[in-house]
């Protein structure tokens, strides 16, 4: 049994996960701290952050390239990684997942490696309202190198994205459609079986952001049937700077690489190369080794505790966050999707978001402020940023009770 197995097997409740996390047992400002902002980084469990130390320690060298017993160590410990992360979002094969930096890099891969070929003036890429700039600039980088359409799939004023229009949307001529599974500035659930299951019927490829979907329930790229799905390690318990594109190995395979250099060529003279097989054809030069293991831990750790336990646990958290919430004069609850995951966006009368942020930091709380990475959402809005607080399986109701008497505490300075 492995470390992480061990760890949080030996934790009779999700409550004492929080245990595991070294960076939640701290004070701020002289405050117990409330981390409420797993939406733009997670903390990180013993297990992976031991893994990692252990590693560099003991098993460290390069991949792919040694005879050497430690780059064999480091090489299966690696792709032990990716064995892990296939199985966990239930990927038919091993070939599919293919390392990168971060749901970014995924993303622009996709844009870059499957639309720059393929698309021209005519075509369409449809996206929605409710995307992260990561699933917006990549697309309008595209659109200008090829001369396609970006077209915008509309929301609510609850933060919905309006299904019958973007069913109106989804015509012949759109070549890819990218799609949040959770949006990340508001939390709305977007409902992907049933929209891809649309976009097939019209031949429609399928990108899925899943980077705030795949920390909070459980991840099944069969049963969605998308046909890419991008997520990112740091959002999920482990390092930055590590990601994941799963694609369907028929689609990886059409696609030409996307970044030149070792590791992703089988042979290289100044006349011709042949490419690797997938997935290293898209994994040029020295990748994120020790970030990946520690990726494969946090997977691990993740399974150990179960995806179904943590998406019920925050739930639960995040109709308490809510009642709690509405229960603050002048507060704006900002996205009230039917169906969301862990996220609430919010104002406080007239207070700045940035000056909210910095006072709750004041008493221990950390929450995110600003546009979120996702402007056109706050163009809808009228706002130029929100308060965000965002839950984890580590979150309990102490820390919403502290977030709740934090900005009561706003409030009476700013009155
Ligand atoms: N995408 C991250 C967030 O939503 C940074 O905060």
């Amino acid at each position: 049994m492995t470390h992480a197995r061990k760890n949080a097997e030996a934790r009779t409740s999700i409550a004492e996960c929080r245990l595991d996390f070294p960076a939640l047992d701290q004070d701020i400002s002289g405050h117990p701290i409330a981390y409420l902002d797993t939406a733009a980084s997670a903390q990180q469990p013993n297990v992976v952050i031991d893994t990692i130390a252990e590693y560099q320690r003991h098993d460290h060298a390069n991949v792919h390239r040694g005879v050497h017993t430690l780059s064999h160590r480091a090489t299966d410990a690696y792709e032990g990684a990716r064995d892990r992360i296939r199985s966990f979002i239930n990927a038919p094969s091993r070939s599919e997942i293919v390392f990168t930096s971060g749901t970014t890099e995924s993303i622009n891969l996709v844009a870059q490696s499957f639309g720059r070929p393929s698309l021209g003036s005519g075509d369409k890429i449809l996206i929605t309202h409710l995307e992260h700039h990561s699933n917006i600039v990549p697309w309008q980088l595209l659109a200008e190198q090829t001369g396609a359409d970006l077209v915008v799939a509309p929301m609510n004023t609850q933060g919905e994205v309006v299904l019958e229009q973007l069913y109106e949307l989804m015509t012949r001529d759109v070549r890819i459609l990218a799609i949040a599974h959770v949006a990340n500035a508001l939390g709305t659930i977007n409902p992907i079986n049933e929209i891809i299951a649309r976009a097939h019927e019209l031949d429609i490829a399928v990108l899925v952001d899943g980077a705030q979907g795949v920390p909070h329930m459980a991840i099944d790229v069969q049963e969605l049937d998308c046909d890419f799905y991008a997520f990112s390690g740091h959002k999920m318990f482990g390092p930055t700077g590590t990601g994941v594109l799963f694609g369907k190995e028929s689609l990886l395979d059409a696609m030409p690489p996307y970044k030149g250099g070792g590791d992703m060529i089988l042979e290289v003279s100044f006349t011709n190369t042949t490419f690797n097989e997938l997935p290293y054809k898209f994994e040029a030069g020295t990748p994120n080794i020790s970030g990946m293991i520690g990726l494969g831990a946090a997977v691990e750790y993740l399974e150990s505790v179960g995806m179904e336990r943590i998406a019920r646990h925050e739930d639960e958290l995040l109709t308490y966050m809510t009642e709690r919430l509405s229960t603050i004069d002048e507060l704006r609850l900002i996205g009230t999707a039917a169906q969301k995951a862990s996220v609430q966006s919010f104002m406080l009368g007239d207070i700045h978001p940035h000056d909210l942020g910095t006072i709750l930091d004041h008493q221990g709380v950390a929450i995110r402020t600003g546009h979120h990475c996702a402007m056109p959402v706050m163009d809808f809005y009228g706002v130029a940023g929100t308060a965000r607080a965002s839950l984890a399986l580590y979150n309990n109701h102490d820390d919403i009770d502290q977030l709740v008497a934090a900005l009561e505490k706003a409030r009476e300075i700013f009155a």
